[in-house]
């Protein structure tokens, strides 16, 4: 759906915001762009939308040059800005009304309806822009980008600033979009949410996109799990036969932590047996998975 080879944007000032971005997005997927705080994710979004001039690099959406075929490429396009930019004077209605209108396509009230009864903003429908609050601000540039029926669309920090009860419904329309083929790149410092949402993520760090994986696969390649056996009674210290690494005994004595790689040789088989043959009894089993949360700050780190 987005090819992009090449792409370098140095600003005015000389800063280098994009160092030689390759990246393609597939039809229908939802991609998450991770990355620290000036990364280069709004960067990267905005060139992609046009509004910033690449130095360098080619982009194309869905075939076409997004400058040679500028119109073309822009009619498959929805952006929801990381700032907050709406004129404050307009109505929610009218403002979905101006940006349909924007693109050519013909007034479809049952459109705005639908998308606004999605994004909980069906009762604010007549409300000046200056008269909402600033999550519902920006549930209305979501709901303006939709107006388009865009092919794909960026969301840029999207759930920043909306409370925990509405973010859930905003995660479950985007989970709607795409059930409907839309193509979804998201930015998000919410974890979780790219955790829960994203096929494939990208982490970008100073300009450069340093990793693009499918979710479950990075989760499996770089995630750990870590056992945890509660004994039937304390123990002392960790007796020599059973001793390896990655295992560990609580502060408590009460229960031991065995940490390792998801995947075939674990080694809990093994240490399962070595418990058995020193007569260490236990009472319950736990294991926790590392989220993808600890994945990324670990890549980012390093
Ligand atoms: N117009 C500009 N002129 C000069 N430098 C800029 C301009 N816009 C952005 N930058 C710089 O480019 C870098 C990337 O900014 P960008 O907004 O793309 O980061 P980001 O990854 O979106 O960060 P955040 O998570 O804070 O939104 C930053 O160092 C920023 O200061
Ligand atoms: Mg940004």
């Amino acid at each position: 759906m987005i090819k992009i080879s090449g792409l370098n944007k140095t600003y005015d000032n000389g800063f280098e915001a994009l160092k030689n971005v390759d990246l393609e997005i597939k039809e229908g997927e939802i991609f998450a762009l991770l990355g620290p705080n000036g990364a280069g994710k709004t960067t990267l979004i905005s060139t992609i939308c046009g509004l910033v001039e690449p130095t360098s690099g080619t982009i194309t959406i869905g075939g076409y040059d997004h400058k040679r075929d500028y119109r073309k490429a822009r009619e498959l396009i929805g952006l929801v800005p990381q700032e907050i930019m709406l004129d404050i004077f307009e109505t929610v209605w009218s403002t979905m009304q101006y940006a349909r209108g924007f693109f050519g396509k013909k007034d479809d009230p049952a459109l705005y309806e639908q998308i606004l009864k999605d994004l909980s903003l069906w009762d604010k429908k007549d409300n000046k822009i200056q008269a909402l609050s600033g999550g519902m601000k920006r549930r209305v540039l979501i709901a303006r980008a939709l107006t388009n029926e865009p092919k794909v669309l960026f969301l840029d920090e999207p759930t920043a600033g909306v409370d925990v009860e509405l973010r859930r419904g905003m995660l479950e329309v985007v989970k709607k979009l795409k059930e409907r083929g839309t193509t979804i790149i998201l930015t998000t410092h919410y974890i979780e949410e790219a955790e829960e949402l994203a096929d494939r993520v990208g982490i970008i760090s100073e300009g450069e996109i340093k990793l693009v994986e499918e979710k479950e696969s990075l989760m499996k390649r770089m995630g750990s799990k870590t056992l945890k056996i509660n004994l039937a009674e304390k123990i002392d210290s960790l007796p020599s036969q059973i001793e390896r690494e990655g295992l560990s005994l609580s502060d408590d004595r009460n229960s031991l932590e065995y940490s390792y790689k998801i995947g075939a040789n674990s080694g809990i088989t093994s240490l399962l047996s070595d418990l058995k043959s020193a007569n260490i009894s236990f009472e319950d089993l736990d294991t926790e998975q590392s989220s993808l949360e600890e994945i990324f700050v670990n890549l980012v780190n390093e």
